[in-house]
């Protein structure tokens, strides 16, 4: 096999070199790639859940959701949907990758986490599909009740959609909007302690499973988003401080410049990938202060707790944000 290496990205921490073994086009627009360990070693262990960063060669690094099978310890797969308005990552997978390139990965990180239930209910929309397909097999492995109602714009269009229905049959609920529009509200019904919900998909989606389950107690439905949901103006518009605890110094952070770019300005080593809110990487502890959540994977309950933030977004309601790096 010829590799031609991709360059990797020292912005993402624990880079590791991975060679495409396969690439394979599931539908017009979605392409199916396996990676291994460019060295034959094992891939860090992950769960249902989780996303790596894929670093490539064009300086880009986007996140995608891991696919395969969690016991394959030398293997991830991914999918990834060609954006024709993206910011130009998937058009690079699709037009320039080949199999045998060698590219970078970092993770994998997992902000959607399968919490243990007698019964899930899973949502999919589009290439929200991915991370279902690994909390689907583990909910069968757990003994677990499952259903998934899976969205697209056509049949055609629905990565995996065929698989699903072959395998599973009816646990699994097809609605392409050629076809007409699924009342996402009626599909889950009202809250049951026993139940789970688990939506990944466009904001269209997760904004329906959002209103539809505002009232349920917290934790029992969780949403992964594509994009950050606009978190609206920060709640101060004048500069705060950032105590770096331990280190004795305090950055002045001024308004319209990330805690993430302030900090690193101050020479702190400060990890990011999607500078987005999305991924993940950024994650810090926060042991002081009120900070202003801008980010698209707290839930309310961890928002609440306020004891950790995501600085390439998110800043302080606070005039100090005591955190430990
Ligand atoms: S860098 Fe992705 S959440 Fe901060």
């Amino acid at each position: 096999m010829t590799v031609r290496k991709e360059a990797m990205d020292a912005r993402v921490d624990a880079v590791d070199a991975v060679i495409v073994e396969r690439m394979r086009r599931i539908t017009d627009r979605v392409m199916h790639l396996t990676l291994r360990r460019a060295d034959g070693e094992r891939l860090p262990d992950w769960t249902p859940g989780s996303h790596i960063d894929l670093v490539l060669g064009d300086g880009t690094t986007r996140q995608y959701s891991l696919l395969g099978d969690t016991r394959d310890p030398f293997r991830y797969e991914i999918a990834v949907v060609r954006e024709h308005d993206g910011r130009g990552g998937s058009r690079h997978v699709h037009d320039v990758l080949q199999a045998g390139d060698v590219v970078g990965i970092g993770g994998p990180r997992n902000n959607f986490r399968l919490v243990p239930s007698p019964r899930y209910r899973f949502i999919a929309g589009g290439i929200g599909i991915t991370p279902m397909l690994p909390m689907i097999r583990a909910a069968a492995e757990m003994g677990a009740e499952w259903e998934l109602l899976y969205l697209g714009r056509s049949l055609t269009s629905m990565p995996f959609a065929d698989q699903l229905l072959e395998a599973h049959g009816e646990r699994v609920r097809l609605r392409a909007s050629d076809r007409g529009r699924v009342d996402v509200a009626s599909w889950i019904g009202a809250f049951d302690a026993d139940t789970k919900v688990y939506t990944c998909g466009p904001v269209s989606l997760i904004e329906a499973v959002v209103d539809a389950t505002a009232a349920w107690r917290p934790g029992w439905s969780r949403v992964e988003r594509f994009e950050a949901s606009d978190a609206g103006e920060p709640a101060r518009t004048t500069a705060f401080e950032v105590e770096v605890e331990g280190s004795g110094r305090v950055i002045t952070v001024e308004p319209g410049v990330a805690v993430a770019s302030a900090l690193r300005e101050a020479g702190f080593d400060l990890l990011t990938s999607c500078s987005r809110g999305v991924c993940g990487t950024c994650e810090t502890d926060v042991v002081g202060g009120d900070p202003d959540h801008r980010d698209a994977i707290l839930d309310d309950v961890e928002r609440a707790a306020g004891n950790c933030f995501f600085p390439c977004v998110s800043r302080s309601k606070s005039d100090r944000l005591v955190i430990a790096l």
